[in-house]
């Protein structure tokens, strides 16, 4: 049986499809048979994934309404290893929330996990900001979950409220591991930025911080723009360095 490891936190731009992307596809170049899934409406997986060209962008949302069957929207990318499941046609603000709605009265999305771990090593979820209905559903079919934190002074009201929640959904999912925090977009010349990790670290027990740190890093964002993860595009920035130790480090937690 493979693992599903959800990718979650209470804030948008802190790096969560970042983190999923490149996980992903670190793992991928270590041989081990990947599944990435966008579940966020915003569909960002979709630009940065390293899918190959002429892809099609059906996905979950055409899988749940029923227009497309899984074998349609499993998309192979440039890495043998990676298969990505795109988060599909949801376009305008009705489909969000006709998407949204469906995603939570079935159980199509928890059964797709289950089948996708049955299938694979490794399945990583990207979710929307938050902790709603779909995000509620994807850590009931997980595994694991990271917490992708931003070292910026918002950070520190809404992290004890994402753990506490994380906390009581585990209540339900005895499975469900957090994982820990991973400091993200790490800027070690910027004040603000290094009080808060060192206050994150202070506050948090130790086993719930990753000590593996990413930095901030103008690769990440330009293989970001260039449709692929820094993992690939440039292996010895950084960033991609990070989160080869975090797959590392995750490797050892899954055996
Ligand atoms: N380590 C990093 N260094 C520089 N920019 C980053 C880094 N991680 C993420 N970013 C950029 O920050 C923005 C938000 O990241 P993203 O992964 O989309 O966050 P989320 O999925 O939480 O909304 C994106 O433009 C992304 O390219
Ligand atoms: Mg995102």
């Amino acid at each position: 049986m493979g693992h599903v490891l959800a990718v979650v936190s209470q804030k948008g731009g802190v790096g969560k499809t970042t983190t999923a992307v490149n996980l992903a596809a670190e793992f991928a170049l270590r041989g081990v048979k990947t599944l990435l899934v966008d579940c966020d409406p915003q569909g960002a997986v979709k630009y940065g994934a390293g899918l190959r060209p002429n892809h099609t962008a059906y996905g979950l949302a055409d899988y749940i309404a029923g227009t497309r069957t899984l074998r349609e929207i499993v998309l192979p990318t440039t890495l043998p290893w990676l298969r990505v499941i795109l988060v599909g046609t949801v376009t305008n603000e009705s489909d969000q929330s006709a998407f949204q709605e469906l995603m939570v009265e079935t159980d199509l999305l928890p059964a797709l996990l289950a089948s996708a771990r049955a299938r694979c090593d490794v399945v990583i979820v990207d979710t929307p900001p938050g902790l709603g209905g779909i995000v509620r559903q994807v850590l009931s079919a997980s595994q694991h979950v990271i917490v992708p934190l931003q070292c910026e002074p918002l950070a520190l009201q809404t992290t004890p409220q994402i753990l506490r929640a994380l906390e009581n959904i585990s209540l339900d999912n005895e499975e469900l591991t957090l994982d820990g925090i991973v400091l993200t977009m790490f800027d070690e010349n910027n004040e603000v930025c290094t009080r808060v990790a060192d206050y994150v670290r202070r506050h948090l027990p130790p086993d719930m911080v990753f000590d593996v740190v990413v930095p901030r890093s103008a690769a990440a964002a330009e293989a970001f723009a260039a449709g692929q993860p820094v993992v690939v595009r440039n292996a010895s920035d950084a960033s991609a360095r990070a989160y080869a130790q975090l797959v590392t480090e995750l490797q050892e937690r899954f055996q």
